[in-house]
């Protein structure tokens, strides 16, 4: 398959080039600042490749960038995800459309289903359904929606990176024991998607890692696994860490309709664990 991916040089978008190449794919990876999804040239630039597929990973991660400055959030997020959509429908591609837990408001009580009504509480996850909602008005068919959860890969800004940098900072840190999700490990997610885009069983998927916890349970995993087991974690509550952006407090994802398709994504520790073995992230 002839296959393009957006934000090709972020965390996801390298897992996906990484082991597309591999499986014999022809891969197209993109970026800014060549390819920046929030020109409208992006739409003639993305379709001139003749992909059959499109992986859009690219977008504005960073969840309080996006509550300081909501309007950029919508031009990458929303915007960008349209351009995207566009150009799939120009040249007759499929689309994966990656997007987050944060479309949800994390007072289900439950993890998300598939099916469950969305309802965002910060720009981020606002701009992530407006891009989800912007791409199923070009592709009404031929588009795989993606919703992941606290992403972390070798080399990248995430969580785990974060929590050895201050641990080795400050030898001591406070997490926050109220915010629950889904670790997900990049390389994991880059997997179940290579899958899913075989199957043309197109609509919305949640590919997580199995199992869910809190910030606390995942930065004192990390600790544990990369032998800083002895540095102390204060346990805090959102309240007591002041941000920019809201959370949705409990917003993890469960994968039922990839596992009935047979894709499913073994357990956070386990995806941690390969996760320092691949890094040596310690
Ligand atoms: N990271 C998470 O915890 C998380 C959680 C849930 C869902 N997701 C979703 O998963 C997907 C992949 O996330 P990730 O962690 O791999 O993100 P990432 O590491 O931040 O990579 C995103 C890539 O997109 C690029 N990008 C930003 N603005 C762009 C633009 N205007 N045009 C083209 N490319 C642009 C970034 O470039 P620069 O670095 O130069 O800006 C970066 O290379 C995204 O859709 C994200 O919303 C992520």
């Amino acid at each position: 398959m002839r296959i393009a991916i957006t934000g090709a040089n972020g965390q996801l978008g390298q897992a996906l080039l990484k082991l597309l190449t591999e499986q014999g794919e022809t891969v197209i990876p993109t970026d800014v600042p060549d390819f920046d999804i929030t020109d409208y040239q992006i739409v003639q630039k993305l379709s001139n490749l003749r992909p059959e597929l499109i992986i859009h990973a690219a977008a504005m991660t960073n969840v309080d960038g996006c509550a300081k400055d909501p309007d950029l959030a919508f031009r990458v997020n929303a915007f960008g995800a349209q351009n995207v959509a566009h150009a799939c429908l120009r040249c007759n591609a499929d689309l994966v459309c990656v997007s987050t837990n944060e479309v949800f408001d994390g007072s289900a009580g439950r993890p998300y289903r598939e099916d469950d009504p969305t309802n965002p509480i910060n720009p981020y996850g606002s701009s992530k359904r407006a891009g989800e909602q912007m791409a199923a008005r070009y592709l009404n068919n031929k588009l795989y929606i993606v919703r992941t959860a606290w992403l972390y890969a070798p080399g990248g800004n995430n969580f785990p990176a974060k929590i050895i940098a201050g641990a080795d900072a400050h030898r001591e840190l406070r997490v926050v024991t109220d915010e629950i999700g889904n670790p997900t490990y990049a390389p994991d997610l880059a997997e179940a998607i290579g899958q899913l885009i075989r199957t043309r069983v197109y609509g919305i998927y949640h590919f997580v890692n199995a199992g869910h916890c809190s910030r606390y349970d995942f930065a004192k995993e990390i600790l544990r696994l990369s032998g800083r087991g002895d540095i102390p974690i204060r346990p805090i509550t959102l309240a007591d860490y002041p941000r920019a952006s809201t959370v949705p407090p409990f917003a993890p994802l469960v994968n039922t309709r990839g596992a009935e398709l047979g894709i499913e994504l073994r357990p956070w520790p386990e995806a941690l664990g390969a996760y320092f073995e691949a890094s040596g992230a310690n």
